[in-house]
């Protein structure tokens, strides 16, 4: 049986990598480093990094970074991979030591979304000290946070990462943009792996042209989450939705834009489940109160 244990990181594109590093560190309130190849490091806790934005041609998502306990769950992810027949690659040296871990490989789902696979991070354990002096990121066992990923193929991604890679369901949610009967219909699924972060991965039925729906990031407390919506205010961020909670994972939160074109969300309070315990649930609303997305339209 595979068992994913966390989202380790993400990876972001990007053309203007000092737009990224402006953002960081002025907004987010990351520590930051440089990266290989004129890339940039976002450091919010011990590890090296969380998320690691990659010099390219495009503003956009470019993967999600998985990680397994030890090299035995690798070996055994790798080889279930394989016998699903999905083509999976093992990386250069090169992107292995940019990731900072021991073993790392790649695939894509039936979605054409790039997930790495690794295990060993590699760290100094160096304290993480904010340049706006943001107390903390939570992550340690609940990994960097939560992905929500374009899952046009939606059964077909869906059953990879559940038949194949042992997620578990959340919750559903079906959205529409409009109240025409016409709309199809779109799910979105939130997903869990071995950890009790409410979701770490969510599939969107929709085509999202940055290749991610948004990233959130989760810090400890609302002063955290308000002092953030200032500095985007301040440093003329965009908006994406109002500040609001979900009803979910129970996150309050605010989403912006980022370099890349992938909102990011911005909260605190997430819910940890025993999963043992859990009831999975359709919601007819994404939030408690808020959470207005229609002015990341305008
Ligand atoms: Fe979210």
């Amino acid at each position: 049986m595979v068992k994913i244990d966390a989202l380790a990181y993400v990876v972001a594109e990007s053309t203007d990598v000092p737009k990224w590093k402006h953002f960081a560190e002025q907004v987010l309130g990351t520590a930051t480093a440089e990266a290989p190849d004129g890339g940039l490091y976002l450091k919010i806790d011990e590890r090296r990094f969380r998320l690691a934005v990659v010099k390219g041609k495009e503003d956009r998502y470019f993967a999600s970074g998985w990680e397994v306990a030890n090299g035995d769950a690798y070996a055994a992810a790798l080889a279930a991979l394989n016998k699903a027949g999905v083509e999976v690659r093992t990386a250069s040296d090169a992107e292995r030591a940019a990731r900072c871990v021991q073993e790392l490989a790649w695939f894509k789902d039936p979605s054409g979304n790039r997930h790495e696979l690794s295990w060993g991070h590699i760290t100094d354990f160096a304290r993480f000290t904010s340049p706006v002096g943001v107390e903390a990121f939570i992550t340690g066992e609940q990994g960097m946070g939560h992905t929500v990923l374009p899952a046009v193929q939606f059964d077909q991604t869906w059953a990879l990462f559940h038949d194949v890679l042992g997620f578990g369901l959340s919750d559903i949610f079906r959205h529409k943009f409009t109240p025409d009967p016409n709309e199809p219909v779109k799910r979105i699924y939130f997903t869990h792996c071995g950890n009790p972060r409410h979701h770490s991965l969510a599939l969107f039925e929709m085509p999202i042209p940055s290749g991610c729906v948004h990233i959130m990031l989760e810090v400890p407390g609302m002063d955290e989450v308000g002092r953030a919506y200032d500095r985007m205010l301040k440093h003329g961020a965009k908006l994406m939705a109002t500040l609001g909670r979900h009803v979910n994972d129970r996150m309050t939160s605010f989403y912006m834009n980022t370099p890349s074109n992938f909102a990011l969300e911005y909260g605190y309070g997430g819910l940890t489940v025993d999963w043992d315990k859990h009831q999975a649930f359709e919601s007819s609303a994404v939030s408690l109160w808020g959470h207005d997305f229609s002015v990341g339209f305008k």
